[in-house]
């Protein structure tokens, strides 16, 4: 058995904390007896807006719906073009083939991992309707370069910032810039919730005010359904408890940012081993540590025998998964997703895993690779 024992992901040390509030909280909802659209919803609803640094926030059930909402509110289905990364979590491909989109997948860049931005222009079309830019692993990607691309060729901008709560582009919340954005709080998130959560953002009256109807049976009064709408709404109970983490997001992402330091002084100039690369326009806050190393797998091993456990982000690119054999794109499309799948290697990252931990941890790759 190994002397230590560091699991990927420790929830237990933020949410325990918050158990006595957690507990209030419940019982506040218990007593309001007002689950659905109830006050902590609103509440929530206006500081995530306020958070983001946008003029709306709409609270949906999870970071898939979020994005099948933007893209419904800007009308995008059958016969659209959707730009997404080809290295990404399968929700945002998800998301357009849920509303009968079409994927137009462009590859990632090899130091970021979030979308190679030189390689867009050529995937559009006289069907392109959407980008969609997702800060993967905490990272922002070129919002600047995105924004451009979309005014020149008049193209909608959803953010997916699922991974990227806090994260900034030269110095402006992720969240913010698209024309209309979704994230999630599943609970491994930056903030993240004791269930399945998420929220849309914009500055836009009309968006925020389709994705109201949309989310509740397309309703904008009691008993008058508009619009074909569906029922996405977030959870009375969770929006109580994301209100009470939000003010502390700030501090644990700093948490994040000084393990994420540590490892990159620790981990460097080790040969054979890639450390993240942050754009220097950004504000990275790790939702995931990434390494790259050629022998990724017998890597996780040695970690996993010295009591270290860890994961990839991901394995296997979203084009090459079964439930898109039917868009036939052909291996080797997509080098660097590929790249970054067969080498990523994601080591243990939260708020609450010590400095002793991450020396250790550093330590035994380091013994791996000398
Ligand atoms: C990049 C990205 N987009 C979307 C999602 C979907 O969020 P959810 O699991 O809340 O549906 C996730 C996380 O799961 C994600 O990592």
């Amino acid at each position: 058995m190994p002397e230590h024992k560091i699991p990927y992901l420790n929830l237990h040390h933020v949410n325990s904390k918050l158990l006595g509030p957690f507990q209030e909280l419940t019982a506040q909802v218990f007593q309001n007896s007002n689950y659905i659209n109830g006050p902590f919803c609103a509440g929530f609803e206006r500081n995530f807006a306020a958070y983001s640094g946008t003029a709306y926030c709409s609270g949906v059930s999870n970071g898939l719906d979020a994005l099948v909402l933007s893209l419904k509110a800007l009308g995008i289905g059958v016969g659209d073009e959707v730009i997404v990364p080809a290295h990404t979590y399968i929700a945002t491909w998800l998301a357009v083939t849920h509303v009968g989109a079409t994927i137009v997948p462009v590859d990632c860049e090899l130091d970021t991992y979030t979308i190679d931005t030189s390689l867009i222009e050529e995937k559009i079309t006289a069907n392109t309707k959407c980008i969609i830019a997702v800060h993967l692993y905490g990272q922002a990607c070129d919002m600047g370069a995105i924004m451009v691309i979309a005014q020149r060729h008049n193209l909608y901008v959803v953010e997916d910032n699922a991974q990227a709560h806090g994260a900034e582009f030269k110095g402006q919340k992720t969240g913010s810039f698209g024309h209309i954005n979704g994230t999630s709080f599943y609970p491994t998130k930056n903030l993240g919730a004791l269930g399945d959560a998420g929220a849309i953002t914009t500055n836009d009256a009309a968006l925020y005010n389709k994705v109201q109807h949309l989310k509740n049976y397309g309703a904008k009064v009691k008993n008058e359904h508009a619009i074909i709408g569906a029922n996405n709404r977030l959870d009375e109970l969770q929006a109580a408890f994301l209100n009470l983490k939000l003010p502390l997001l700030t501090a644990w992402n700093d948490e994040r940012i000084g393990l994420a330091n540590q490892y990159n002084s620790m981990l460097s100039g080790i040969e054979g081993v890639i450390l993240p690369a942050t754009n220097p326009l950004c504000k990275h806050v790790y939702h995931i540590y990434i390494i790259r190393v050629d022998n990724r797998d017998a890597l996780q091993q040695h970690l996993a025998a010295k009591g270290i456990e860890t994961l990839m982000h991901y394995p296997t690119p979203v084009y090459r998964q079964q439930a898109y054999a039917h868009v036939n794109i052909e291996r080797g499309t997509y080098p660097n997703a590929d790249t970054v799948a067969e080498t990523c290697l994601s080591l243990p990252l939260y708020p609450g895993l010590s400095t002793a931990d991450v020396e250790y941890i550093a330590g035994v790759i380091k013994e791996f690779t000398a």
